[in-house]
């Protein structure tokens, strides 16, 4: 949902006799908010409609996860490096947080696997942690590369694809909607001179999926669709994903963090200065190393807050991060609304005069309480709230 995109052959208007080898094809309208949202048209071979069978499937921890029953209000440390996990895609993740906009959670897949995956629930947000390898989906091929964000639209069939090492993905899932902010664009839907990033930071889909026998298996062709975290596999006859073109908004995306433009002022700015995706009732932001605040006097470090209207989550990739103890590599920190929190003892002091950050992390800011799962529980950090506290001889 950047721009217009086409691949592969299509007719020369839309809705009207398109053939190939004589053979009629199947267009397939693929659109958003009924039918007043961006839409993609696409032509099928075969139609995506060829189920022979429809089964359950359960993963616990993903669809369904269990909320944790008893969650008093405190700032939480999440250690994502503790989740242990194997299997494809869909058995290796589990969601951490919730509330009724967003869902988060993490993806450590240790294989890979024919089947593929189509969220019905909302569009997916995926920040590859780690590895490379390529995103298979209805709209073509779309490789990615550590620090990758992957916008994966709700209900787009996909499957994650690598080879070596496995990845990791933190992955958002946007009840409403994820996009680039409406404020980033002008009234022509052009990315503005005033964005952090500008369209040629994007990747699409640049060639159509094939079907290959040694990576899609034999018909039939399991398709799992996730619906109000519940899943259902729909068994095709016919491998659905082989198009012959298609051209419109709704696609997946790739945009690498790397590729943030940060702004930085005499002093500091508030970390929304950062925000790179919004969704509804949330934003996605990117801290990535840049210059700090340069006024004499100006303390880099973020002062204390109370944003008492948003929850607020961290996710550590790598760098110095400044403000916090005891956080590494991988971890989450939960910062809820109702209760100040800032930078750690000592923190605060040492960042004056300091003229550059090397840290890169993933923020997001909600407007409704993030609620931890059962999963999230087993990898806390349980004292972390209290390391505030500075005593004699500390
Ligand atoms: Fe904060």
């Amino acid at each position: 949902m950047i721009h217009r995109h086409a691949l592969g052959r299509l007719p020369a208007k839309p809705h009207t006799a398109f053939y190939e080898d004589g053979k009629l094809l199947m267009e397939h309208a693929h659109t958003r908010e009924g039918f007043d949202g961006p839409f993609s048209l696409l032509y099928y071979r075969t139609p995506p409609t060829d189920e022979s069978a429809v089964e359950g499937l359960t993963i616990p921890g993903f669809c369904p996860f269990e909320p944790l029953a008893d969650q008093p209000l405190h700032r939480r440390h999440l250690k994502t490096p503790d989740l242990a996990l194997t299997g494809d895609f869909l058995e290796a993740r589990r969601t951490l947080l919730f509330n009724s906009d967003l869902h988060i959670g993490m993806v450590k897949p240790s294989a890979t696997s024919p089947r593929f995956l189509a969220n019905g629930d909302g569009d997916e947000m995926y920040f590859v942690y780690r590895g490379a390898g390529r995103f298979e989906t209805l709209f073509g091929v779309l490789p990615f590369r550590e620090h990758d964000y992957v916008h994966i639209p709700r209900a787009t069939p996909y499957r994650i694809h690598f080879e070596g090492d496995p990845p990791e993905f933190m992955v958002f899932e946007g009840r409403g909607f994820i996009d680039i902010p409406k404020e980033y664009r002008n009234r022509s839907g052009q990315i503005t001179m005033y964005a952090p990033f500008t369209h040629r930071d994007f990747r699409v889909p640049e060639s159509l999926l094939l079907y290959d026998q040694s990576c899609h298996g034999m018909a039939p062709f399991p398709l799992a669709v996730k619906r109000e975290d519940r899943l259902s596999v729909h068994l095709h006859e016919h491998f659905p994903y082989e198009l012959v073109g298609w051209d419109g908004f709704a696609y997946p995306f790739a945009f690498n963090i790397h590729d943030y433009q940060p702004k930085t002022g005499l002093v500091h700015l508030p970390p929304t200065i950062h925000t790179n995706f919004a969704g509804n009732e949330f934003v996605i932001c990117s801290f990535v190393p840049r210059k700090v605040d340069y006024a004499k006097g100006a303390i880099p470090c973020p002062y204390g807050h109370a944003s008492v209207h948003m929850d607020e989550i961290l996710f550590y990739v790598e760098g110095n991060f400044t403000s916090r103890k005891g956080i590494d590599t991988g971890s989450i920190s939960l910062h809820p609304a109702g209760i100040p929190h800032g930078p750690h003892p000592g923190t605060y002091q040492a960042s004056i005069g300091t003229e550059r950050t090397s840290e890169l992390a993933v923020m997001c800011d909600c407007y409704k309480p993030l609620r931890l799962t059962t999963a999230a529980r087993q990898i806390e950090q349980q004292d972390y709230h209290l390391t505030w506290v500075e005593r004699e001889g500390k």
